[in-house]
């Protein structure tokens, strides 16, 4: 399947983040339906909640220079993987792979690239699903494969990720040890949450 920048032949910012922007409402819808069929099915919703954004040009412009790319639609499109970014928050972390499975089965999707910082989390502590797929976006001429970024992590993982990044933002980057020492304490703590309130979810679920 053709990208946009093969489709257009030319430049169109405009039509290239409205392709980006459909790729968010295509995945958005897709999870929807996912959570709805799990309400439905099990009584049970495992998305807590969904966050997407488009990224803006100047987020864009400077992640190109940033990796010694030029400036062009072409570059951006072929470089910037997470133009259209999507967040799902889970209540659980068994949730998180079941939603990744469900998802990434789905014949028209295709995963690109996949990092598990939850099996493998960051130096810095940093736990979540990483997701890189493609989602064919119909156009009056045909459809065109389209990336989307999308986070999967669970309330509590999220909790950390916020306050991490606010830190790092204050710190410009240069945080002291004693606070990234922190940190990766509550990170720790964050883990023995989620596997604790797991494990209560599934107890609770073989009583009732
Ligand atoms: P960029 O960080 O976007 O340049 O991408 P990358 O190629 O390094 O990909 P990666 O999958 O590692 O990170 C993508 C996104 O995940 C980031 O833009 C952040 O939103 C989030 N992320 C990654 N690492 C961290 C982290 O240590 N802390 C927090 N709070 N967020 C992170
Ligand atoms: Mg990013």
């Amino acid at each position: 399947m053709e990208t946009i920048i093969q489709r257009l032949g030319g430049e169109s910012w405009d039509t290239i983040m409205l392709v980006y922007k459909a790729s968010l409402s295509a995945i958005n819808t897709k999870l929807q339906i996912l959570n709805d069929e799990f309400q439905n099915a099990h009584h049970y919703n495992p998305i807590e909640h969904i966050k997407s954004r488009l990224k803006d040009r100047n987020s864009i412009e400077e992640k190109l220079k940033r990796r010694g790319y030029e400036i062009s639609l072409e570059n951006m499109v072929r470089h910037v993987n997470d133009i259209a970014g999507v967040r799902v928050i889970c209540s659980f972390s068994s949730d998180i792979y079941q939603l990744a499975n469900m998802l990434s089965s789905q014949s028209d999707i295709r995963v690109m690239s996949v990092k598990d910082y939850i099996r493998n989390p960051k130096e810095s502590g940093y736990k979540s699903y990483h997701m890189i797929v493609t989602v064919p976006i119909y156009l009056s001429n045909g459809p065109v494969e389209t990336k989307v970024e999308i986070q999967i992590r669970t309330v509590a993982m999220d909790f950390w990720a916020s306050l991490e990044h606010k830190i790092n933002y204050k710190f410009f980057d240069n945080v002291p040890e004693h606070i990234k020492r922190e940190l990766r304490s509550c990170a720790e703590m964050v883990s023995d949450l989620d596997a604790k309130m797991m494990d209560l979810n599934e107890q609770v679920n073989h009583i009732g």
